[in-house]
Parts: C-alpha cells; sequence; structure tokens
C-alpha cells in the first residue's frame, strides 16, 4: 500500500514514479526562483520550508512534524515525544565549521521530522550552511550509496564515516544546478533496498 497521498495514487509503484517526477520538478524551481537564498542556514524552519515546497502538491503533511514515529533498519529515530524539543536544540547547534556542520545534520537526522522526504530535504538543508560558512557543497555523485547508508546507520554512534565521506566530495561549484539536483537523485538509489524500508512503529 501507498502513502497516504493528494494524487489519490493505491499503488507504491504508482506513487513512487510520481513521487519522483514531482519532487525532482519542485526541486529544479526551488534553485531557481530565489527561495533559497532568504532561508536562514541551519534553522529547522528553513528545513521545513524546503520540504513543503518539494512535497506540498504531493502529501498532505509536506512541511508538518510527523506524527508517527519511525525507524529505519535497526534504528528508531527521534522519539514523537522529544522530537520538538530535539528540534529546539539543534536550531541552536553551532555551524561555523565542516564538523559543526555535519554534527548538526547528523542530528536532525536522527529527529527525522518528517514522515517521508526527509534525505532530499535535508541535503539542500545542509548545502545551505555548508555554502554559507565555507563556501562549498556537498557533490553528492561522489558520495557512494552504499558507504552513505552505513554511514548514517552508524553516524548516531560514531560521525567519524560520513565526516569522511563528505569532506571528500565537496565542491567549489556552489551555483551549479546539476550539482545541486545530485543531491536529490541520491535518494532514488535506495528505492526497494529493503533494509531501508520506512516501518511504522505506532
Ligand atoms: N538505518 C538508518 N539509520 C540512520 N539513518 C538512516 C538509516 N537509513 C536511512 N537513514 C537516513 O534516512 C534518509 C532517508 O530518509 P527519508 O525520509 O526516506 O528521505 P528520502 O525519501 O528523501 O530519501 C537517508 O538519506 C539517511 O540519511
Ligand atoms: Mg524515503
Amino acid at each position: 500500500m501507498a502513502l497516504e497521498n493528494k494524487l489519490g495514487l493505491t499503488s507504491s509503484a504508482d506513487l513512487a514514479r510520481e513521487e519522483e517526477r514531482i519532487s525532482k520538478k519542485k526541486a529544479a524551481e526551488l534553485f531557481g526562483d530565489g527561495v533559497l537564498d532568504k532561508l536562514e542556514p541551519g534553522k529547522f524552519s528553513s528545513l521545513q520550508a524546503i520540504h513543503k515546497y518539494l512535497f506540498e502538491e504531493i502529501y498532505d503533511f509536506a512541511g508538518k512534524i510527523r506524527t508517527v514515529n519511525l525507524a529505519k533498519g535497526n534504528f528508531r529515530f527521534a522519539p514523537l515525544m522529544y522530537l520538538e524539543t530535539a528540534l529546539g536544540n539543534i536550531d541552536k547547534m553551532p555551524q561555523s565549521t565542516f564538523d559543526e556542520i555535519v554534527e548538526k545534520y547528523v542530528e536532525m537526522n536522527i529527529a527525522h521530522p518528517f514522515r517521508e522526504g526527509n534525505g532530499r530535504s535535508m541535503r539542500i538543508w545542509l548545502d545551505l550552511m555548508f555554502k554559507a560558512e565555507l563556501y562549498k557543497v556537498v557533490d553528492w555523485s561522489k558520495v557512494d550509496k552504499e558507504d552513505y547508508l552505513l554511514a548514517m546507520e552508524r553516524s548516531p554512534i560514531k560521525d567519524i564515516e560520513i565526516k569522511y565521506l563528505l569532506k571528500n566530495a565537496l565542491t567549489d561549484d556552489i551555483n551549479s544546478r546539476e550539482v545541486y539536483m545530485k543531491g536529490i537523485d541520491h535518494s532514488y538509489y535506495y528505492e526497494g533496498y529493503t533494509t531501508f524500508k520506512t516501518e511504522e512503529l505506532l
């Protein structure tokens, strides 16, 4: 069964295809229209605006904090009970060095504020911080998908692997739409990778 959606699609294959088409189109528009430049790097409200922009044609929950507990693989993301507190704390985390920015990204991933689409919106959010503070962005085509997922799985315990992967993928090419879109593409390699299927716990 597909996640409930505004498109009225009930097959998960149909939804996957339409979600990919629409969110990629929206991501490309978001890059062009100047909205990103107005967002404050590192704030949850900015991530919310990005998520809403990408997914509002598809899901009612676009830009809204999830109302279910979520897990992927063996990892349970922040329990609902602590989610808003966690987001408030993440807003206050520093973001002036490479390490601080990745640590913030790792914490936001643990929070996993949305029902779906955290990866795609968070990678745009991450680039906003890198751009503002280091004049760099991540070239996600340089980040191996399996290495990335293993590093993210490991990141709540040790963030050295994700730091290593991202450090080696930084580029000065901060205004390239092609580079930016690689961060969106990155999510689509996991489709059908059963280990990472979202499981609703409650
Ligand atoms: N086992 C795991 N432990 C921690 N984080 C994970 C795990 N599996 C996936 N992730 C993170 O979740 C993200 C995917 O979240 P999701 O909400 O499905 O976003 P999207 O659909 O945009 O890829 C991945 O990019 C990764 O950062
Ligand atoms: Mg997903």
